[in-house]
């Protein structure tokens, strides 16, 4: 069992908070490391980041904006670089599934080597409710470059799961772990069930790439966020992540959470009520 500091790089994040809380529950020392924590770090400010770490004996890293952008290995390769200075002696990396950026970075903290826990991840549910789409869901029109290719969302709870099991357990060391949810849904069906778990009318549309741009520029969304969304939609959502992995049952010994259980429960707390 671990029992030294655990610094979480994104802890103030959809994974990072959940993270935060179970290992606390634990009652293990962990402290988050994001741009507005007690010790600030900055993935664009490579002088926060020996402060941010030091001390630590093990990190959990959730990288800023998304391991699709090009600079991402270089920037994992360097904090790999000063986490080892620091005397971290293991990083649990959160990656994506396909990206050709992702595996770059996934190479270049491997080849530091450090030990390391890889979680791959597919497309989280809370994506609906916390991140990217719950203002239009709340709206009750969600609108997306994507069509009938399937997804099998995660839940973010499962990743934290699996983060703590991969934190607080030596044999998960140098292991990867493919996470997904146990069935894979379009956007449609996945607006559907949502839908029928909040009780109200919300509808898919599926847009062109163009339309999909044109309006997040017209909303005033930054160039570089719309470009990262565009290769998100082009790049990774073409059936290549459409199937089911098991690495939620490899890591913690039970399935994955349903899409159906988590829009229960998160149309319980209120939130996608119009
Ligand atoms: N969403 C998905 O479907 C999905 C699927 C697979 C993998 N992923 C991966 O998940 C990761 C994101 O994890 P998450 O969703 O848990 O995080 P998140 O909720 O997007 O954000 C985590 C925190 O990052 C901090 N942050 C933003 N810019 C930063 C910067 N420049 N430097 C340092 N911290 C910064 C923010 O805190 P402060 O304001 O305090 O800085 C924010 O609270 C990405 O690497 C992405 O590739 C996402």
């Amino acid at each position: 069992m671990q029992t030294s500091e655990i610094v979480l790089v994104g802890g103030s994040g959809k994974t990072g908070g959940r993270i935060i809380r179970r290992l606390e529950a634990r009652g293990l020392t962990v402290r988050a490391a994001s741009r507005s924590s007690a010790r600030p770090f900055d993935w664009e400010d490579r002088s926060t980041w020996r402060g941010a770490l030091q001390g630590a004996s093990s990190a959990y890293v959730a990288f800023q904006p998304d391991l699709a952008v090009a600079w991402a290995a270089e920037a994992i390769e360097a904090l790999a670089k000063v986490a080892v200075e620091c005397g971290l002696e293991h990083i649990v990396l959160l990656s994506g599934r396909g990206e050709e950026s992702a595996q770059r970075s996934e190479a270049a903290l491997t080849a530091s080597g450090i030990d390391t826990t890889i979680l791959r991840a597919s497309w989280f549910c809370q994506n609906f409710s916390e991140g990217a789409f719950v203002e239009q869901i709340i709206g009750g029109r969600l609108q997306l470059p994507a069509g009938e290719i399937g997804e099998p969302f995660i839940d973010t709870d499962d990743i934290a799961d699996a983060a703590v099991a991969a934190l607080t357990d030596p044999r998960h060391r140098n292991q990867t772990y493919e996470l997904t949810g146990p069935r894979a849904l379009t956007f449609r069906q996945a607006v559907g069930e949502i839908a029928a778990a909040a009780g109200r009318p919300i509808e898919y549309q599926q847009v062109s790439t163009a339309d999909f741009t044109g309006g997040l520029a017209a909303a005033g969304l930054p160039h570089g966020l719309i470009d990262l969304l565009e290769e998100l939609f082009g790049q990774v959502l073409d059936g290549r992540n459409s199937n089911v992995m098991g690495g939620v049952t490899e890591i913690l010994g039970r399935p994955a959470t349903d899409f159906s259980e988590y829009a229960r429960q998160t149309a319980a707390t209120g939130i996608w009520s119009a």
